[in-house]
């Protein structure tokens, strides 16, 4: 009786105080904290094939750095097997695993799409990834998928999760559902709405996320989201995008190796992928500090070869290809 009454005097003081500092003090409460990432933590990122866990020479390779972006499938036995993780996880410097998921993409052979999922959901083919097609990422069923494969993240351990393909705005905004040919239109709208329904979904279930590309809407959606991964903004000349997000949280950056997608020929001088280029032209110049983007040099094939800023190669064991 006394525990209660002073329980209620408690909690009324508290609401009497500020609405605001209650409402923290419960959230913070109710689950544990999401992960956060330093800006310029370093990385590997790996999405051809599983990683070899163990590597039959340990220590793994590279073994030092701090965030690991690897496929939420292909290295979980789709999903039935969390060893891989915490593997990684309980490496003696305590990376964060990244678990990799195409969200705005259907790829035929997931085995995750509910037996009556309709065909006029997903249209277009993506440009150079056959078997794969956008899919229309304002319908709940598609965001069901979704957000199972983020509780599946959750529940293998995974500190975050990086949903590919969610800039289908930009390369395919109408698109004729593959049955039928039911056009559903992509718009930035649709993919900002998607994105602060995943991020609500992933904080809820403790686990951080990232923004992959999708510079357009970066200003709308940083605020929610822990971190970026983006491909090429140097080749693409739009690094200074990320200027302010990169202020607070880290941007994971891919610039890829020109060549054969298999390429394992490092670049000499990195100077223009990790230090400063010009985002001008040549007779405009606007160079750009990017010192402070997490830089990776990589393959087409994001296969296990990584080389880093200061010109160091590193090869992660992947298992034998089947
Ligand atoms: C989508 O439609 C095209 C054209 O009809 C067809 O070739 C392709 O197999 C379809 N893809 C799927 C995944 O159903
Ligand atoms: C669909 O997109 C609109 C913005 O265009 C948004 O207001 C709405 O919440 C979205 N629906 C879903 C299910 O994401
Ligand atoms: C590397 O490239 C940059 C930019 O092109 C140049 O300024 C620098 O001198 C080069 N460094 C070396 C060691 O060649
Ligand atoms: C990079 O980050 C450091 C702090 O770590 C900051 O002092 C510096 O201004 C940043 N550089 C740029 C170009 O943003």
């Amino acid at each position: 009786m006394i525990n209660i009454a002073v329980a209620t005097t408690l909690a009324l003081g508290l609401q009497a105080g500020t609405t605001a500092a209650f409402s923290l003090r419960y959230k913070s409460r109710a689950a544990t904290a999401v992960p956060t990432f330093p800006v310029r933590a370093t990385w590997q990122i790996i999405l051809r094939n599983q990683l070899q866990i163990p590597p039959t020479s340990p220590p793994i390779q590279p073994d030092t750095v701090d965030v690991w972006d690897i496929d939420l499938f292909e290295n979980t036995n789709n999903g039935q097997d969390s060893s891989a993780i915490t593997y990684l996880k309980n490496l003696p410097h305590k990376p964060k695993v990244v678990c990799y998921f195409s969200a705005g993409s259907y790829e035929v052979d997931r085995t995750d799409w509910p037996a009556n999922f309709d065909r006029d959901l997903y249209g277009k083919e993506l440009i150079g990834w056959p078997g794969e097609y956008w899919l229309d990422i304002n319908n709940t069923a598609v965001q069901d998928v979704m957000f199972n494969r983020i509780r599946l993240a959750a529940k293998l351990g995974c500190d975050a999760v990086d949903p590919d393909n969610v800039d289908g705005y930009g390369e395919a905004p109408s698109n004729p559902g593959n049955r039928t040919g039911k056009v559903f239109t992509l718009t930035e709208d649709k993919s900002v709405a998607f994105i602060q329904n995943m991020a609500q979904l992933a904080h809820d279930n403790s686990i951080a996320i990232g923004l992959k590309n999708a510079i357009e809407i970066l200003p709308r959606v940083q605020s929610v989201v822990e971190f970026a991964v983006n491909e090429q903004c140097v080749a693409q000349k739009e690094c200074s995008s990320y200027n302010t997000f990169v202020q607070t949280k880290p941007v994971f950056h891919i610039e890829y190796l020109s060549g054969a997608d298999d390429s394992h020929t490092p670049i000499t001088n990195t100077t223009t992928q990790c230090t400063r280029y010009n985002e001008g032209t040549t007779s405009s110049p606007n160079f750009v500090d990017i010192t402070n983007l997490s830089t990776d040099i990589k393959n087409m094939d994001l296969d296990g070869w990584v080389e880093f800023c200061d010109t160091t190669v590193k090869q992660t064991e992947l298992a034998p290809e089947e």
